[in-house]
């Protein structure tokens, strides 16, 4: 407790998920492993913390789930909030409260932020040019446009992305605009938005942020530097929006706030509702106190893609208001991956969480465990099942589950569980042993207030290690017969290095850690946290029980599978590969001109089951080919794709269509197909040779 000693108290806070999916293991792995460990460490040095998270339930990230799901906003921000809100719990994330950005607290809080800057001119007044629908009179955020994409010419692109070729768009850069309200033609209008001018923060920060390094981590310290160098711009902390928190001005009717300026506020609208419900008063944990060491300790534990919004945004924010403290730290991590890919919902590559409980029932520790083990801290990390599988049965239950049984076991074979001697206390009885314990409890203490988590777990485990050590050393089961006494002395030190494991697992494994204490029949409440272990005479053991359990071969490869059945099939085997065929001379070949086009439109070909009637832009000229690839592609899923052309194939007529030409594809020896498309967005015409 060196430098965190100096706070009275601390606010430490885990970035609100969006309401719109349910979790996986780099959620946990991110944000919310990390804090929670840390939080239950400083509950457990008595300190003064409120730890603070809920659901982000505004932004595009709900409103697009919402359409595709096809339903409402609210809707799916009330189905992922329980579910996430479970989840958590679950996982024994101790939050001391789980809030929602849609409460009424935290749009009354948002709106007073935002006319507190306002009365007080921070924000810049500006209009630019967006569009409007004229018989709905509302300006159109990016989804409520589209048109054709100015790169592929795919017809129904977003405002905001064209998602055939994945450019990012701005409205305007859209071919025919159409209104998806009213489905006309929108017309541009000047629309005024309020900006935070981060420009004028600039030097504020850049000195604030100096003042980090070495204190930050590097990876966050370096991003805050390269966004300070490339230059703040100004940013608008208002929208064109139909979902969100009301700007609440007149004049701004319609309008909601920027999703990235109520989200954060959401740390502080749900700490006020914590001290509503606790009797405590929410200031003391957000707003500069007359003394400045009386100043709350805040500390945001965020995923790398949010801290421009803690590390900047926020802060001038937070700055620009005047009353509020800033963070003292941002341990940003970086991201998990999974199996050798990233983590991807909409690919769904990933291991979610309430599938893994259904799945592994009261294997919470065990997932604890394995995440804390491999975290991210300094670089993206990955997970596998095969280490999830090692590091159960070779370090949970080899070490630390097997240390902790067999000092059960044989305490109640010799003694019936009983711990008595002639002293009035059972203490460790050992200086080596001691002396070791000492080391390792100031790693833990080091490792976990320097958000180094991995090596705060090892350490944890290192006692266990050290335990095993002691008791092949000793062999109590032998020493039983011929020095009962010692056999005594040394299975009672072990009980003691058990009381500092239970007491060191904690804030690491809470589940695990309240089984070894209730075996040690030991109160939770009255173990300390530092190492301080004694039994009184006479003290009665409960039954071992066992902690961990082995993984088995065929689970691991169950969830392989699980994964592997959502990519891609692998390469059949060549036994079935098509037989080549006879050389050709190069004249052959060179005799094929081969194009690259653009499918402009395609059709299923009337009463046919295989055919598409499909018009190519081959950069020559615009023509019709028609092409056995109904059963493998929707007409709709291809418009804008680049295909190669073999564009001097005679002529021929299929069901009545003069079709001129074939499209290339890639034929799998199970039949599926595939066009055989340039990497690069490519001009029509190029030659394929
Ligand atoms: N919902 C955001 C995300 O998932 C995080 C918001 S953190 C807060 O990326 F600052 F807004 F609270
Ligand atoms: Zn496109």
């Amino acid at each position: 407790m060196s430098e965190l000693n100096k706070f009275k108290r601390f606010t430490i806070t885990s970035a609100l998920p969006y309401a719109n999916g349910p979790l996986h293991i780099g959620h946990l792995a991110g944000a919310y492993l990390p804090a929670d460990i840390f939080v239950r460490y400083l509950r457990l040095k008595k300190k003064d913390v409120v730890y603070i998270c809920g659901s982000d339930e505004h932004g595009a990230a709900i409103t697009i789930k919402a359409k595709k799901e096809n339903t409402t906003p609210q809707a799916i921000i009330d189905k992922y909030h329980s579910q996430i809100k479970q989840s958590f719990e679950e996982f024994g994330i101790s939050f001391d409260i789980y809030h929602r950005t849609s409460s009424a607290i935290h749009h009354d809080l948002s709106q007073e932020f935002f006319l507190n800057l306002y009365e007080k001119g921070e924000f810049v007044e500006k209009y630019s040019e967006q569009y409007f629908d004229e018989d709905f009179q509302q300006f159109l955020a990016d989804r409520y446009i589209t048109g054709t994409c100015p790169n592929c010419k795919y017809p129904n692109a977003y405002g905001d992305q064209c998602e055939n070729c994945g450019t990012s768009l701005n409205p305007t850069d859209l071919i025919n605009p159409i209104s998806t309200l009213s489905g006309k033609p929108p017309v541009l209008k000047a629309t005024k938005h309020w900006y935070l001018p981060l420009d004028k923060y600039q030097p504020w920060l850049e000195k604030w942020i100096d003042e980090k390094e070495g204190e930050w981590k590097v990876n966050v310290f370096g991003q805050c530097k390269s966004w300070l160098k490339s230059g703040l711009q100004p940013r608008s902390m208002t929208r064109d929006l139909d979902w969100g928190i009301d700007v609440p001005l007149e004049e701004a009717k319609g309008k909601k706030l920027y999703v990235w300026m109520d989200a954060p506020i959401g740390y502080i609208s749900a700490t006020k509702q914590w001290a509503l419900d606790h009797g405590k008063d929410w200031t003391l944990y957000w707003k500069k106190q007359p003394n400045e060491q009386d100043n709350t300790c805040l500390i945001h534990f965020i995923g790398k893609d949010n801290i421009v919004f803690h590390c900047i945004i926020f802060p001038a924010i937070l700055k620009a208001h005047g009353e509020y403290v800033l963070p003292q730290n941002v341990p940003a991590n970086e991201f998990l991956n999974l199996e050798g890919d990233k983590l991807s919902t909409s690919r769904n590559h990933a291991v979610w969480l309430h599938e893994y409980l259904e799945e592994f029932p009261g294997k919470q520790d065990e997932l604890r465990y394995v995440l804390t083990s491999i975290l991210p801290e300094t670089s993206d990390s990955e997970f596998t099942w095969k280490d999830y599988q090692a590091r159960v049965n070779n370090e949970l239950v080899a070490i630390m589950g097997n240390f902790v049984n067999r000092v059960m076991i044989l305490m109640h074979k010799f003694f019936g569980g009983k711990i008595e001697t002639a002293n009035e206390k059972i203490v460790l009885k050992d200086e080596v042993i001691g002396y070791e314990l000492f080391r390792i409890w100031s790693e833990i203490e080091q490792n976990i207030e320097n958000y180094r988590f991995r090596q705060g777990m090892q350490a944890v485990m290192d006692i266990a290690r050290v335990g095993n050590r002691y008791l092949t050393e000793k062999e109590p089961w032998k020493t039983i017969k011929t020095d009962p006494a010692d056999a005594r002395l040394a299975l009672h030190n072990c009980l003691v290095i058990i009381g500092h494991l239970a007491s060191a697992m904690q804030p690491f494994l809470p589940g695990s850690a309240k089984k070894v204490l209730n075996m040690l029949n030991w109160p939770e409440e009255t173990i300390a946290f530092n190492g301080e272990v004694s039994f009184k005479n006479g003290h009665q053991l409960n039954a071992a029980a066992l902690l961990f359990e082995k993984v088995e071969d065929s689970v691991i490869e169950q969830q392989i599978a699980r994964l592997q059945a959502k990519k891609p099939a692998v390469q059949a085997p060549v036994s079935q590969i098509v037989p080549a065929k006879e050389n050709i001379n190069y004249e052959a070949f060179a005799a094929m001109d081969i194009r690259v086009g653009t499918i402009l439109a395609a059709e299923k070909v009337a009463k046919t089951k295989k055919l598409l009637k499909l018009t190519i832009d081959t950069g020559l000229d615009t023509r019709t080919v028609v092409s056995g690839i109904a059963e493998h592609y929707e007409p709709e899923a291809i418009i804008g794709k680049k295909v190669s052309l073999l564009a001097n194939l005679e002529p021929r007529e299929i069901k009545g269509i003069v079709s001129q030409g074939m499209i290339l594809m890639a034929e799998d020896p199970e039949g599926k197909l595939t066009f055989v498309s340039p990497q690069d967005a490519f001009d029509n015409g190029s030659v394929v040779r």
